[in-house]
């Protein structure tokens, strides 16, 4: 039976590997770009070395199915990744690869430059919207609740932090997640715009995963 669990560093390889798997539009982005490790280095790896406390995986033994990533103060984790991350990132993708031929609407170009470039991450709802998040789930995992258990525990971690509220960004292609975010209770924010939506909620109401609220069945071994 899977559980959520708090991330460990040892799980670092499979949650590169999920980010892969679901990163075009929720779909597997394998051989989309020149470097299967391009997507994993924007959107997963520098949420768990920068936090890795508000990282949660759904395991199955050492299999792990699914994550929930976040950072409570993007204002900070910016300045952190332009020191920490941006560096090496840039000594390791100087520049675009040759084409794949996948020709993905986000180019390889536009990647390679929000990893070096993480300013795009300063939305104009920081103040009300601290903190922000992905999640992705392999699709033997997804339909089964537990992206909504993912995502309250993740609320109840920065509500804990005294974090008033969380947003996120997505690629508007990704009709599903667009509908799991609005059945989970997200709205649109001030600057979200048809083409890269953006969507937040707040920390405060969040179901116990583990309780009735959410129909149980997780445990969450924090
Ligand atoms: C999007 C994702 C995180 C949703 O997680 P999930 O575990 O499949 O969703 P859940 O089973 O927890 O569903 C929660 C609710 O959302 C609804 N929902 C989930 N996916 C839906 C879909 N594609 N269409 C309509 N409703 C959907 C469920 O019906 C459920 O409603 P209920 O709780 O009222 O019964 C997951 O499918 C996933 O990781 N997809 C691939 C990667 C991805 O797209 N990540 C998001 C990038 S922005």
């Amino acid at each position: 039976m899977p559980e959520i669990r708090p991330y460990r560093t040892a799980d670092r390889d499979q949650l590169a590997r999920i980010c892969l798997l679901t990163a075009a539009a929720g779909g597997d982005a394998t051989g989309v770009y020149s470097d299967d490790a391009l997507m994993p280095e924007v959107f997963a790896l520098p949420y768990v070395e920068y936090a890795p406390e508000l990282a949660f995986v759904v395991a199955d033994g050492d299999r792990v199915l699914g994550y929930v990533i976040g950072v409570a103060d993007t204002a900070a984790f910016v300045e952190w990744w332009k020191q920490n991350w941006a560096p090496g990132f840039a000594a390791r993708h100087p520049s675009p690869g040759e084409p794949t031929g996948r020709d993905p609407e986000f180019t390889e170009a536009q990647l390679i430059e929000a990893g070096t470039a993480p300013e795009r991450l300063l939305i104009d709802e920081l103040a009300e919207y601290p903190a922000h998040l992905h999640i992705d789930l392999l699709p033997e995992l997804q339909g089964q609740g537990f992206g909504r258990r993912l995502i309250d525990t993740l609320r109840r971690a920065l509500a804990a932090r005294g974090v008033p509220a969380v947003h996120l960004g997505m690629d508007a292609a990704n009709t599903g997640a667009r509908a799991f975010y609005d059945r989970l209770g997200f709205h649109e924010l001030p600057s979200s715009r048809p083409g890269s939506p953006l969507l937040g909620i707040a920390t405060s109401d969040a179901a116990d995963p583990g309780g009735a609220a959410t129909g149980g069945g997780a445990a969450v071994s924090e």
